[in-house]
């Protein structure tokens, strides 16, 4: 019976899937700048990779990530990049992971760099994410969980650009020939001037003695919930369980372009840095993600039942196949 085989192969096949853990978390990735940005990712160690290092998003374009679960890791964006037609060696300005290439295949960001973090899965099951300028800011980096439940699963990020208001003790600025005029990222404290009571380092390596600065008020003012400094815990980490992420580059500059000359009319306060968050965990984002972001999501909700709708036919199949 050979229709009989093939309905168990099917159906085993199907099993192992859901088993697998192959519904794990999706990551949307969407470069809403008006210029190509190249993602990099670092898995930390002793966690599966994802299925990519590194690649490039053309301004508008969005790419889905299947992320394993209890996957830690970070992700963030390379700007200004270009091959060298003498050597072939791809390197990028800002956020450059020094593998010559575009998978970054495990090679961090060269700060300064805006970083998305997370950790699925963690502590008490929960996913922890934030977005961090402990290593400096290149780029507007939002993330936005969806479809998960409990902690405080809302929006984080930095919808604001900072390299021009940047103080220019900390501004990177470049040749304009290379892209750059008024600023291409800031550096932190930290980085510019590798002073201990800057990088929470010696005696300065607790909560306690490593204080706030001017340098990192500036970055906690211009996006309250990322990370300014290396203790400033409490108000930069989230948390969410089973949650699916969207991370966008530069979410407010295609929210006020559709939006028109209003942002609050998108619920993007212009100073704050963020979007605004209602009481049930939606973010007001405009049309133009919406339409971008839903279609993943609607995909990953409906895969489980769909998964299980074809494990009972099969079922029934099989039964009918028997009974002949
Ligand atoms: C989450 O972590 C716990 C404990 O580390 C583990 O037992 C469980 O299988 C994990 N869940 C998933 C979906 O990986
Ligand atoms: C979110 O919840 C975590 C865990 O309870 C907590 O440590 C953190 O301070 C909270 N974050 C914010 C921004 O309130």
């Amino acid at each position: 019976m050979a229709e009989y085989k093939v309905v168990l192969c099917l159906r085993s096949a199907i099993l192992f899937l859901l088993a697998s853990g192959a519904l794990s978390a999706t990551f949307t990735v969407t470069n809403s700048c008006g210029y190509t940005v190249w993602p990099g990712v670092l898995s930390s160690a002793g966690t599966a990779a994802l299925g990519t290092t590194g690649f490039v998003l053309s301004p508008g374009e969005s790419r889905n990530l299947d992320v394993p679960a209890s996957w830690s890791g970070r992700l963030w964006g390379r700007t200004l990049c270009s091959t060298d037609p003498a050597t072939g060696a791809f390197s990028c300005t800002t956020g450059d992971c020094g593998s010559a290439k575009t998978e970054c295949s495990g090679g961090g960001a060269a700060p300064p760099a805006t970083l998305a973090e997370f950790t699925l899965n963690g502590s008490g099951g929960m996913d922890f994410y934030d977005v961090s300028l402990v290593d400096g800011y290149n780029l507007p980096m939002l993330v936005v969980p969806h479809g998960g439940t409990g902690g405080n699963c809302t929006a984080t990020g930095c919808l604001v650009d900072i390299n021009s208001a940047c103080p220019s003790d900390l501004k990177v600025v470049v040749a304009a020939s290379v892209g750059g005029s008024g600023g291409v990222a800031c550096k932190s404290a930290c980085e510019a001037f590798g002073s201990p009571q800057y990088c929470c380092s010696g005696a300065y390596g607790n909560p306690n003695t490593c204080r706030p600065s001017t340098y990192s008020q500036f970055f906690k003012n211009s996006c309250p919930r990322a990370y300014s400094y290396a203790y400033d815990d409490a108000t930069s980490t989230f948390t969410c369980a089973s949650a699916d992420y969207i991370i966008t580059f530069c979410p407010g500059t295609a929210s006020q372009k559709s939006s028109g000359k209003n942002p609050e009319a998108a619920g993007l306060p212009a100073a704050a840095g963020l979007p605004m968050v209602s009481s049930d965990g939606m973010v007001f984002l405009s049309g133009e993600q919406i339409s971008k972001a839903s279609p993943p999501v609607m995909l990953r909700i409906s895969i489980l039942p769909l998964a299980l709708a074809v494990v009972l036919l099969v079922s029934l199949l099989q039964l009918l196949l028997l009974s002949f």
